[in-house]
């Protein structure tokens, strides 16, 4: 359909069928028994015609087939046969799950998210999803928060990267135009504005407050790169911001999201996050919630259904402009068009189809994605001799922990991806490790490791080498919800790790989680492989990186505190008035704890590899920079190990004086290179004026450059780089 007849469309509308698409209703409303609508639909206190005018669908209806009874319906009984619209929250894969966002973030390889993208796109449209909620943009620098998992951790560079490379996968590359003709794209809706990711104290759904410089400079660029990237759709956040909820913030939606951001796409509501406004105690009642929402600029109204009970009257007495109803009404349709929908409102879907879900190439994609996120966090020996890491052929081995028969290791929103397709650490193992491994087959629950399983790995451990422990949380604990206070591993699977300790030290900790854990209880252990919730083809991932088969080459981009005291901790923090030194660090007044270092346990680009490298001559093409001169700066990096490997360069920039405090080091750039063993290879990144534009402050937070003198340097993470150089922007 061209603009005109969508325009047209909107114009023979009546009220009714306007306030219908704007509403979205729960796909369970459409899967009982057809005729028996007691259920979710008297629960939302709505009636069978709101099912056929609501705008789109929540959730996928549990196969294809369903999705094709439900549009043809919805086709038939709307009177001007307008589609709907199937949204589903794909974030890490369909069926072919992949590590969880925190975990792919490691790999520090943009083209993976392309790839997941993709992959997730070609399985969830087979299955007739129209729309993902995801990317999650969220900037996160607490751990406490569960939803750090969905996130690609602290860092404004890569999550804007990370979004951009995501929505290309699922959107094709020509931002959003495939998604008309090529059925095997998903549209995109990023989230959550904004602000989610720093929630007061870590507690899900708790208030944030950012200053404005804050949000603008650190929090907004993901949002704004996932719009750049063709998203048409935003999704807006649980979480008041400067006392408001952001589904009834009009300077969030109108003037920030529309108008600074110039986002032109459809707004939607979270979870419910309308009617909830009565619980934020800003709207008295459901008519008061849906009136602050709509006028505030939220188009869609998810779960809940204020918008469809209450807005009639509204409109119809002046309350609420009808023009503006028009105006969503007029991207909701855009967005159906864009999709194909009003053409082919199936997207292509056949009854009985086969669906190429699953391939072995999409297997392929995942294991190379669990292998690329795998972090190294330790690799040391027990007795100074050789490290425990790769395993060593002819040793003996043991493997026990909750991990080490689980298939819990999709992590959260793995959609329609099921634990029966995974298998565990142990089956891997024992296709690596042929013989000489000995698994504990007692079993062992992750939050309550039980003294039977404790006495079994012990007894395992006395006859073995090398005792390969997994430990980790449950999906439960990660995701949506699921807040913690104390960032360490369950009491009794620290009880299981001492209980080995004492008699084989030799231990590697193979770590399952979906956040940064406080780890300080296994710092005597020589070796600790991060696998975060590694996908479908985890175990697989792990046992080959385990045997040396894959060179592990994951950094972080989350830091691990040493402890929970240490949180909200990012590396690119301002500089203190006082800042510590080592050379005061013996004084009272700096900035410090008494009762801890200020470093963290891990920091912001920390991994280790079975190759080391090593880096030096750090140099800069010129002393100078300008707006149209940018300056190179480069430096060796050189592969000491008889081993091939994979290392993630980082290139990072202070600013030494500005307007404002400027972050003590924040990255500018990274690369993923490949050195074989004795060789060096020159690494170079550009640094132009617009790299060190920042935030202004109020009113206008403007972005603009300062001339004067920054601070240049490359190296293998955020805490270890060459001394840095000075160049000047001039
Ligand atoms: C979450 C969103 C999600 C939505 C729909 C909410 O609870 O906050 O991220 O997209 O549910 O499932």
């Amino acid at each position: 359909m061209e603009a005109l007849e969508i325009q047209q469309l909107v114009s023979e509308m009546t009220l009714d069928e306007k306030i219908g698409q704007i509403a979205q209703l729960p796909a369970d409303c459409y899967t009982n028994n057809a005729g028996d609508r007691t259920g979710p639909v008297q629960r939302l206190g709505i009636d069978e015609t709101d099912l056929w005018r609501a705008g789109s669908v929540l959730g996928w209806p549990g196969s294809a087939e369903e999705c094709i009874r439900i549009q043809k319906t919805v086709v038939e009984k709307s009177r001007l046969h307008i589609p709907t619209i199937f949204m589903s929250d794909v974030v890490h894969g369909w069926k072919s799950i992949f590590p969880i966002p925190l975990a792919l973030g490691s790999s520090w390889d943009p083209h993976l998210f392309e790839v997941m993208g993709k992959v997730s796109a070609q399985e969830a449209t087979q299955e007739g999803v129209h729309v993902t909620f995801s990317p999650m943009v969220d900037l996160v620098r607490d751990p406490r928060w569960g939803r750090v998992m969905e996130s690609t951790g602290e860092d404004v560079l890569l999550n804007s990267q990370f979004a951009a490379s995501l929505i290309k996968g699922y959107q094709g590359d020509d931002k959003s135009e495939s998604l008309a003709h090529n059925f095997h794209t998903l549209a995109a809706c990023v989230k959550h504005f904004a602000g989610y990711g720093a929630p007061e104290a870590g507690r899900d759904y708790a208030t944030v407050s950012l200053s404005g410089q804050e949000l603008y400079e650190k929090y907004l660029p993901g949002y704004q790169a996932g719009i750049a990237a063709g998203a048409p759709l935003v999704m807006m956040s649980f979480n008041t911001i400067d006392g408001l909820p952001a589904h009834a913030n009009p300077y969030l939606i109108q003037e920030v999201l529309r108008k600074k951001m110039g986002f032109t796409g459809v707004t939607i509501s979270d979870f419910a996050g309308i009617a909830e406004l009565i619980e934020h105690g800003i709207a008295a009642d459901a008519a008061q919630a849906a009136r602050k929402a709509f006028s505030a600029g939220c188009d869609v109204e998810m779960a809940s259904v204020t918008y469809l009970t209450t807005l009639r009257e509204q409109f119809e007495t002046g309350k609420l402009s009808v023009q503006a109803l028009d105006e969503a009404v007029l991207r909701i349709l855009t967005l159906k068009n864009n999709l194909g929908l009003f053409d082919n409102p199936l997207r292509g879907l056949q009854p009985g189809q086969t669906h190429s879900i699953q391939q072995p190439a999409f297997r392929e994609e995942t294991y190379q994605a669990a292998l690329e996120s795998l972090v190294l966090l330790r690799n040391e020996s027990s007795t100074s001799r050789q490290a425990l890491l790769p395993l060593t052929p002819g040793k003996s081995v043991g493997l026990a922990g909750p991990f080490a028969h689980s298939s819990d290791l999709l992590g959260g929103w793995s959609a329609e991806g099921k634990q029966q397709c995974v298998e565990p650490l142990d089956a891997q193992l024992k296709r690596v490790v042929t013989d000489n491994l000995k698994v504990s087959q007692v079993a062992c629950e992750p939050l309550a490791v039980s003294s039977q399983a404790i006495e079994e790995a012990v007894e395992i451990a006395k006859n073995v080498d090398t005792m390969i422990l997994a430990l980790g949380l449950p999906s439960q604990w990660s995701g949506e919800a699921t807040s913690v206070t104390d960032l360490r591993l369950p009491a009794s699977q620290r009880k299981l790790y001492q209980a080995v300790q004492q008699v084989n030290p030799n231990i590697v900790v193979v770590l399952v989680t979906g956040r940064p854990l406080d780890l300080t209880y296994l710092d005597s252990a020589p070796s600790i492989l991060l696998a975060w919730f590694p996908g479908t083809q985890g175990a697989r991932a792990i046992a080959d990186t385990l045997v040396g088969k894959n060179n592990p080459s994951g950094k972080l981009t989350m830091t691990f505190p040493r402890n929970v005291g240490q949180v909200p901790i990012h590396y690119d923090a301002l500089p203190s008035g006082r800042p510590e030194t080592e050379e005061n660090k013996q004084e009272r007044y700096v900035s410090h704890y008494v009762d801890c270092a200020n470093e963290p346990a891990y920091p912001f680009g920390f991994g280790k590899s079975y190759s080391s490298f090593s880096y030096s001559d750090l140099q800069v093409s010129s002393a100078e920079f300008s707006q149209d001169q940018p300056v190179t700066v480069s430096a060796t990096v050189t592969n000491e190990s008889s081993r091939g490997g994979t290392e993630i360069v980082q290139f990072y920039v202070h600013d030494c004086v500005g307007e404002l405090s400027r972050p003590v080091r924040e990255l500018k750039g990274f690369k993923r290179i490949e050195i074989n063993p004795g060789e060096s290879v020159r690494v170079s990144f550009t640094l132009t004026e617009e790299d060190v534009r920042y935030t202004h402050s109020m009113p206008a937070f403007a972005r603009y450059s300062e001339p004067g003198d920054f601070l240049v340097t490359i190296g293998a993470s955020s805490a270890d780089t060459l001394p840095p150089l000075r160049v000047t922007l001039v």
